[in-house]
């Protein structure tokens, strides 16, 4: 069977909306027809500044919000990156065949250094590309369903990945993103030609699944709109009714051409009301079973440690290959 993983970081109390339907609402679909690997890489969450408890706690509850929207044990392995050692042994390899510059070139190090001040950045942050390639090619991965902001990571995963196996013969599956393109990038609701991100100067664009959803639907009914009245979708010149739409759609499971027809006639008003009501309904029930999954911390542990042995089985072996092929001596 063909192989599926992603990550989605530990890095804050709850997913944001960009996050659910860039990302992690592929991944409960493609595990119907994928042999799925989907972890929360805590090691990536320390190439910036953190809580060692907070990070703990999160790395938990992102794995029960992750059951909470349908990703199933029974049929994805879930684990946590730092369960699976092979995964840095194998970073340092990926490590010695990635150029400065290629590194240097990455836009999102380039964001987040500058966001910190070159100095204040540490080295992790820069080559946390090549812990992400480590992540995809320990397992043979055909698809990695992301948002559009990782394509680039995933293009030096494609390149790493054939510079190994030219240089050392066929090792790795060369990996292909899973961007779905109406979904890979959703906007801030303030300033919707950004996209939605937990960093950004305020967060009353940003919409947490956790959040209390009266405030939620007060963000959405706050959002920026545009100018004229008619309810069109053009990313271009209606960015914020544009970004409201596809949110919307997502969320009902309806196409956006469909929801254009219905809001024929009406205004900008009833689009945001009703986009404020279909999240409610959506993170509701959601919010109570975070609740009571997190209050169950032993289930969780017992699904990680089975996401970790099936995990490490499948990066040991490639591991092992890797070792050999670039010429370590196998200890006797
Ligand atoms: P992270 O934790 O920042 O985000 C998790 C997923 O959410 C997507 N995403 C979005 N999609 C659409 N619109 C948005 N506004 C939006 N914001 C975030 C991201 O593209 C991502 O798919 N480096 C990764 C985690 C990672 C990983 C991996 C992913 C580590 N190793 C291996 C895939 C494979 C990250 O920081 O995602």
């Amino acid at each position: 069977r063909s192989r599926v993983l992603s990550g989605i970081q530990p890095t804050s109390n709850s997913f944001h909306l960009g996050n659910y339907l860039g990302a992690v609402r592929q991944w409960v679909d493609l595990q119907d027809d994928f042999d799925a690997f989907y972890f929360i890489p805590d090691m990536h969450a320390i190439t910036v500044s953190y809580e060692p408890k907070e990070l703990r706690e999160r790395t938990r509850r992102s794995v029960a919000q992750l059951l909470a929207v349908g990703v199933d044990p029974e049929r994805a392995t879930i684990y946590v990156q730092s369960h699976v050692p092979e995964i840095a042994q194998l970073t340092w390899v990926l490590s010695c065949i990635t150029g400065f510059g290629e590194a240097s070139r990455m836009t999102q190090f380039k964001d987040k250094s500058a966001r910190q001040g070159t100095d204040a950045a540490g080295v992790g942050l820069f080559t946390y590309p090549i812990l992400m390639a480590a992540d995809i090619l320990a397992f043979e991965i055909d698809r990695v369903p992301v948002g559009e902001d990782q394509r680039q990571h995933l293009e030096l995963t494609r390149d790493l990945a054939q510079r190994f196996n030219t240089r050392f013969g066929a090792t790795f599956t060369v990996p292909q993103p899973h961007i779905v393109k109406e979904f890979a990038k959703i906007y801030d609701l303030q300033n919707p030609t950004a996209k939605m991100s937990k960093s950004a100067a305020s967060d009353s664009g940003l919409i947490n699944l956790l959040d209390e959803p009266k405030r939620s639907a007060k963000k959405i009914r706050s959002a920026v709109t545009d100018t004229g009245r008619a309810i069109i979708f053009d990313p271009v010149e209606k960015p914020g009714v544009s970004n409201l739409l596809t949110i919307q759609a997502a969320l009902r499971g309806v196409q956006v051409d469909e929801l254009v027809s219905a809001y024929a006639g009406k205004g900008y008003g009833d689009l945001k009301v009703d986009t404020a009501e279909v999240l409610t309904e959506f993170v509701t029930p959601l919010r109570g079973r975070v609740a009571e999954l997190t209050e169950d911390p032993g289930y969780i542990d017992s699904i990680l440690a089975a996401g970790a042995e099936r995990a490490r089985g499948v990066a040991a072996a490639t591991l092992a290959t890797v070792y050999d092929r670039v010429g370590f001596l196998a200890p006797a």
